[in-house]
């Protein structure tokens, strides 16, 4: 699982899973370009990895914009010779939680835009590198909502079926190509996210944790740095005989989630 002298892109690095994943993978030697949007969030994230030794590079984009993801691949040939092994496809928003027919459509547009184009872009711009090298691993982050539907998340959860359909169709165009395709499939990760899409569905922040803890068999919520080994795995030539695949980390969720409410 040794990702030394790996280059790695991890977007929606600045928190949460992404910010997780990249100091695992920094600290088995991958050098990380991390992409987001928040400024500061890249500062604090990119400042623990380097004061740890980890090799770190931040730029800050926004992934449902074309220009910026190809400036953003720009930079990681620029900073890594050419050469990108690992793109981590993970920024994502929530949107709000309502009901499908109040749900707003310029939420809906907004969060397809990220959670979709934008995973789309990553792929399109950073694919020509892997097929010219002959290499590469991508690791979309889907969801549980990839595969059940969540009430209240109408857009969330087509983008996040998409990306794992996305994830089975760049596997079966790549594989000849030497380039890995998978996705991670994670549940309930306490990160901003699900803090504010508890609070959301629940009303009380503490309360609605302890609630969603209880939908998987574990019993608790999980870490972003449960989600980020399963990443750095996938990442790793460990795993050369893993592709089109869609992995969850959710606590067993998946083996005992109802649909709908
Ligand atoms: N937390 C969970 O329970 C959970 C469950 C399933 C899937 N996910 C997915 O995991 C991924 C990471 O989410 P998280 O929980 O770490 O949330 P988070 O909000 O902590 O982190 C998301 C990061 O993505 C960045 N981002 C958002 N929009 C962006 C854009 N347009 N361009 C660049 N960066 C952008 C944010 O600034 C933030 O740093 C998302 O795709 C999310 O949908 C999370």
């Amino acid at each position: 699982m040794e990702l030394t002298d790996k280059h790695a892109i991890i977007t929606g690095g600045a928190a949460g899973i992404g910010r997780a994943t990249a100091t695992l993978m920094a600290s088995r030697g991958a050098a990380v370009l991390l992409v987001d949007r928040d400024e500061a969030g890249l500062k604090e994230t990119a400042e623990a990895i380097a004061s740890a030794g980890g090799t770190v590079h931040t730029t800050n984009a926004d992934v449902s914009d074309e220009q910026a993801v190809q400036e953003y691949v720009g930079y990681a040939k620029e900073l890594f010779d050419g050469r990108i092994d690992v793109l981590f496809n993970n920024a994502g928003i929530e949107g709000p939680i309502a009901d499908l027919v109040d749900y707003p459509v310029e939420d809906f547009d907004k969060v397809i835009a990220v959670n979709l184009r934008g995973v789309f872009l990553g792929l399109k711009h950073v694919l020509p590198v892997m097929i010219a090298q002959g290499s590469g691993s991508v690791i979309n982050t889907g969801s549980v909502a990839s595969v059940r539907g969540l009430a209240g998340a109408i857009s969330y959860n087509a983008a996040k079926s998409a990306v794992l359909g996305m994830t089975r169709a760049a596997a079966a165009e790549l594989g000849s190509a030497g380039v890995r395709v998978n996705a991670v499939l994670p549940g309930m990760i306490e990160t901003r996210m699900l803090r504010n899409l508890v609070t959301q569905i629940v009303g009380d922040e503490q309360t609605g944790l302890e609630v969603v803890a209880q939908s998987a068999p574990l019993g608790r919520n999980g870490l972003p740095e449960d989600v980020a080994e399963l990443v750095a795995f996938l990442a790793s030539d460990a795993a050369s005989y893993v592709t089109g695949a869609g992995y969850p980390v959710d606590g067993g969720g998946l083996a005992v989630m109802a649909n709908g409410r």
